[in-house]
């Protein structure tokens, strides 16, 4: 923990700098967005949300007094979209938002709009993000090295039938931030454990070397997109990572890469239990006395993914001796009935940790954000389908930070409420402010 900790902080120090950010795993990237929001923030906002498991319109009321209101469709992403080419995946953008504008019949408005675009984006403001690299099993062509605002204000303009005026485009670890910021002053750092792993800070404009000077004069703060995600792919986590870890990696649509988000995020965790349960079923030490356990291990072998991360949740929700839910599931998975105490044990065991060693791993991150930072107080925001439904998680990071952040210090963590839309409709009202 000492270990991954130290090299964690190295990383990103090499990232805010010009000299060293070529070689750095975690990118520091600024995110042009220098305000945090009052809580007095009023007006309509249109907000696009892509990066998770779906893609969302939003339309955020913001009402002033910490109050926002919000109305929102998801709409689903086809596999095939996700790999095919940048101009479909833009296109697809264009039409549902189109759509949503009609639905709410707001054609002749004029609506500004935050796109939550959770991918590493290199910013030189706050409306042109140049995506660096994919992540999350996308892998649409066209897009990397392209500014992601442009991309998109092109396939409105295709379409020519609404008029969206695209103001900031941000990661949804800045909505988060934003969006906790919004209800609580003393909020510095966003986190998202979903399908994908990152998080951001505000940091002292000084330290960060990458940004146009223009920019430091008027506000001395700066939110940074660490993209903690790529850590490790120097070789900093290889003492800690498994030959599952590997294993993950290789058959990955992006090997080498993201090797802390691998570890960490809901796309792969429940991959890892599937892939060390093949090996206990294996290795003969768990199901034992079941007759079918080769059965078992075959299934399990040939079905990737089919052990999903919200069966961890489950399980690890489960009591003893009942496992109801852990017996559901292992008989949904591989049939078989009514699993013996000792093997849900064992089962639940696996799940713990693999969770547990997610949750110790953010926080490490979590707290050297934390001890960087100079206020006394700070409180994170966080947000994700991992921290969100896992019943422990939360615990486990906290145990691991009572660890690590510095004595003279006191942290909270708090979840955010819908940082990709709230948050993104923050960052619009900031900018239109500034503007
Ligand atoms: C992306 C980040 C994003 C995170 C959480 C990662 O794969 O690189 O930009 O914040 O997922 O969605």
């Amino acid at each position: 923990m000492q270990e991954v900790y130290t090299r964690f902080g190295s990383e990103i120090a090499k990232g805010l700098k010009r000299s060293t950010q070529a070689q750095a795993n975690t990118k520091c990237w600024p995110t042009y967005v220098q305000d945090l929001p009052t809580g007095d923030e009023m007006g309509k906002y249109l907000a696009l949300d892509l990066g998770g498991t779906n893609f969302r319109v939003l339309l955020v009321t913001l009402k002033g007094h910490h109050d926002a209101s919000v109305d929102s469709q998801i709409y689903a992403v086809p596999k095939d979209l996700m790999v095919g080419p940048g101009v479909d995946l833009f296109d697809h953008i264009a039409e549902c938002l189109a759509k949503f504008v009609a639905k709410h019949d707001m054609r002749n408005a004029y609506l500004p709009l935050g796109f939550t675009f959770s991918f590493p984006c290199e910013q030189v403001g706050l409306k042109e993000a140049m995506l660096t690299r994919w992540t999350k099993g996308f892998d649409c062509a066209g897009v990397e090295g392209e500014d992601v605002g442009r991309l998109l204000h092109e396939a409105i303009q295709r379409r020519d039938d609404v008029e969206i005026d695209v103001v900031g485009i941000l990661n949804d670890t800045t909505g988060t931030l934003m969006s906790c910021a919004h209800r609580n002053p003393d909020c510095r750092v966003g986190v998202i454990v979903g399908t994908g792993c990152n998080a951001c800070y505000v940091e002292h404009v000084d330290n960060v070397e990458l940004m146009d000077p223009a920019y430091k004069r008027k506000q001395k703060q700066v939110i940074i997109n660490i993209e903690w995600g790529a850590f490790g792919e120097s070789g900093q986590l290889d003492f800690v990572r498994t030959e599952h870890d590997r294993k993950i990696d290789e058959k990955s649509i992006n090997r080498s890469e993201q090797l802390f988000e691998k570890m960490t995020s809901g796309m792969y965790l429940g991959e890892l239990v599937r892939l060390v349960l093949v090996q206990a079923l294996e290795q003969n030490v768990i199901f034992k006395l079941s007759s079918k356990r080769q059965e078992y291990a075959d299934i399990l072998r040939n079905n990737v993914d089919i052990f999903e991360t919200k069966h961890m949740s489950e399980i690890e929700d489960d009591t003893f001796p009942e496992f109801a839910n852990t017996r559901r599931i292992v008989k949904q998975l591989f049939g078989l009935e009514k699993a013996a105490v000792e093997d849900c044990q064992k089962l639940k065991y696996i799940c713990e940790c693999v969770a547990r060693r997610a949750g110790t791993l953010v926080a490490i991150g979590v707290s050297g954000l934390i001890n960087r930072i100079s206020d006394r107080r700070v409180v994170v925001g966080i947000d994700g389908s991992v921290y969100r439904y896992h019943p422990k998680f939360d615990a486990y990071i906290r145990e691991t930070m009572h660890k690590l952040v510095k004595s003279d210090k006191e942290f909270d963590i708090m979840l955010s409420e819908d940082g990709s839309g709230r948050g993104a409709a923050l960052v619009a009202a900031v900018a239109s402010k500034t503007k």
